[in-house]
């Protein structure tokens, strides 16, 4: 049985530590970093999984972006930890976070995933089509989903890192004013 909790501050060792154990070495060196960098997630939204014996079993972090200037998220890193993997752990908190994301009213969010697993959640290529990602990311692996319809209809640009936009849409203005909430920590490096 997993309880999930909102990251605070003090989980983050843990966190990176499961980062670390799922993904090839290296990880920071990926373009969807840079678009981190400098920039405070979406603590409302990154969740940590803990057992009965209060280990971690996996991590979801978000941070917003700009999808040809319009705020969206960036999923990312979700991790499950080794000796957990395939109980479903995943998708609860793929799909736990994104419930969270659209109550808090975001409408876009934006992956470097495989289509083959995010589809479940409603991410596609085609959704990213119009969107451009930092290289050498793979184009491929760009995925997105709209959580209000339309929501990425009219968007075609780059994915870029997060700057406060001039008009932000009031329902996305709610969103970031959440965002320092309980994460208190700066952006992973
Ligand atoms: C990807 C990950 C988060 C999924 O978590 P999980 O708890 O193992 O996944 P779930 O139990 O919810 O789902 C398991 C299903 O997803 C499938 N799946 C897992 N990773 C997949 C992938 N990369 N592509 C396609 N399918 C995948 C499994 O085959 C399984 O399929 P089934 O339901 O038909 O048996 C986990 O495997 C992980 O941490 N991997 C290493 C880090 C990583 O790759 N993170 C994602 C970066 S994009």
């Amino acid at each position: 049985m997993f309880r999930l909790l909102t990251e605070k501050t003090d989980d983050a060792y843990e966190v990176e530590y499961l980062f670390d154990l799922a993904f090839a070495p290296g990880r920071t060196a990926l373009s969807s970093y840079r678009l981190r960098e400098g920039v405070e997630p979406v603590g409302a939204l990154c969740l940590v999984a803990r057992d009965e014996f209060d280990a971690i079993g996996g991590a979801i972090r978000y941070w917003p972006v700009l999808t040809a200037s319009e705020p969206a998220l960036l999923l990312g890193p979700v991790a499950v930890h080794p000796t957990r993997q395939g109980e479903g752990l995943g998708a609860v908190l793929v799909a736990e976070s994104l419930d969270r994301a659209k109550s808090l009213g975001w409408s876009r969010v934006v992956l470097v995933g495989d289509e083959p697993y995010y589809k479940r959640f409603g991410f596609t290529r085609a959704t990213a089509a119009g969107l451009t990602f930092p290289p050498p990311t793979n184009p491929d692996r760009l995925l997105a989903h709209a959580l209000q319809p339309g929501a990425f209809d009219a968007i075609a640009g780059p994915v870029e890192r997060w700057q406060a936009p001039k008009a932000a849409g009031q329902a996305d203005t709610t969103a970031i004013e959440k965002k320092s909430d309980p994460v208190t920590r700066k952006a992973v490096p």
